[in-house]
């Protein structure tokens, strides 16, 4: 099997690999993860403070136009609660995640926000920001406030796939989105970007193109997961052309490792939607070569209403049960959590050395 990865007919290749290929495609990506960076897991506490956005991506279960969704934002209060239990659970790091606004007196929340958990957390609790595309300004203010890493997926690199899945318009630029992904870089953002996986129209030779792209964007920090459907959304209408799930599974496994064997020191997340398609999709992307996971920590009842897509999951038993079962089953998948720890990607600190 390829170990060394010249172009994109070898990333297509191993994409495109047999299934007794496989186990051999993953563990080539684990060593590589585990000589460069360590076996080590960060845990990113996950926080959706709002599921309000402005925006009307045609995937996406919360867009603005989906009337059937019942909206919250949540007050100071329940934000900070679910960052002292990440805290004191010694995650190490918390994402802020919502849906798009931008208007003052939101942006002025934000900051508060960031600066009053840096407070209450002895300035020690990382925090991620995923709260699209703002403004240089913006972007700013946040980082001085205390965020140091930000979260914006491309989604598709292909900017012909991108116009099918968004709608048209200034709002939803795919040229916006690359100049956002610069400028949290120029602003000095530990800056994080990603893909779907299995959407209608795309192809694998997208696929290898997205992991290009997430390099020569010298991107540090990568989520990306399936696509999985949602019935109030535009895009429902291509269900029939979709991959079963197990594939699109399958797919994003394979995306994750081949990923690694591309960019060795990268932080690479193993998404709730591959767990969405199976109850051990994170693990099995932490054996494909990922190494961050994102707990959900937002207060319960509010998870059934960040609905992005259909059957997300949603634990019934308490976060410590979910913590302590999570924290045995990375360490069946050969990993250690590491506590307390930010976990800067590795990556981030070369890039800034030149
Ligand atoms: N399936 C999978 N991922 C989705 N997202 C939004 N809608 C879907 C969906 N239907 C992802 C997008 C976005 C992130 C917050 O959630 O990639 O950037
Ligand atoms: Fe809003 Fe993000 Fe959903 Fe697009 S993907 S509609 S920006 S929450």
């Amino acid at each position: 099997m390829i170990k060394e990865l010249k172009n994109k007919e070898d990333i297509i290749a191993l994409l495109s690999c047999s299934p007794e290929q496989d186990e051999e495609l993953y563990q080539t990506a684990v060593d590589i993860r585990n000589k460069t960076i360590g076996n080590k897991v960060y845990l990113r506490g996950l926080i959706e403070i709002s599921n309000t956005c402005l925006k009307n991506c045609l995937y996406c279960g919360i867009r603005k136009d989906n009337i059937d969704v019942n909206r919250y934002s949540l007050k100071e209060e329940e934000i900070y609660e679910a960052a002292l239990f990440a805290y004191k659970r010694n995650f190490g790091s918390i994402v802020l995640q919502g849906g798009e606004r931008n208007d003052k007196k939101y942006t002025l929340f934000i900051e508060n926000v960031i600066r009053e958990i840096k407070r209450i957390t002895d300035n020690k609790l990382g925090i991620t920001l995923s709260l699209g595309d703002q403004t240089e300004e913006t972007y700013k203010r946040w980082l001085d406030a205390g965020a140091h890493r930000y979260l914006l997926r491309i989604e598709s690199s292909n900017p012909e796939l991108y116009a099918k899945i968004h709608p048209a318009g200034s709002m939803h630029s795919y040229t916006n989105r690359i100049k956002s992904l610069e400028l949290l870089k120029k602003c000095g953002y530990q800056t994080g970007s990603g893909v779907m996986i299995g959407l209608p129209f795309q192809t694998v030779e997208d696929l290898a193109d997205d992991l290009l792209f997430l390099k020569s964007m010298d991107i540090d920090m990568v989520g990306m997961g399936p696509y999985l459907e949602h019935e109030n959304t535009p895009l429902y209408h291509y269900r029939e052309q979709l991959k079963p799930l197990s594939e699109r599974l399958r797919l994003g496994l394979h995306m994750i490792a081949v990923l690694r064997i591309l960019m060795p020191d990268v932080n690479i997340a193993s998404t709730t939607a591959l767990q969405t398609i199976d109850p051990f999709g994170r693990e099995k992307g932490l054996a494909a070569g990922a190494n961050v996971i994102m707990p959900n920590i937002s207060p319960a009842q509010n998870r059934k209403k960040y609905t992005l897509y259909q059957n997300k999951p949603f634990s019934e038993e308490s976060d410590e049960i979910t913590i302590n079962k999570l924290s045995e089953s990375i360490r069946s998948c050969g990993c250690e959590i590491a506590f307390g720890e930010w976990g800067d990607p590795v990556h981030f600190a070369k890039r800034n050395k030149g």
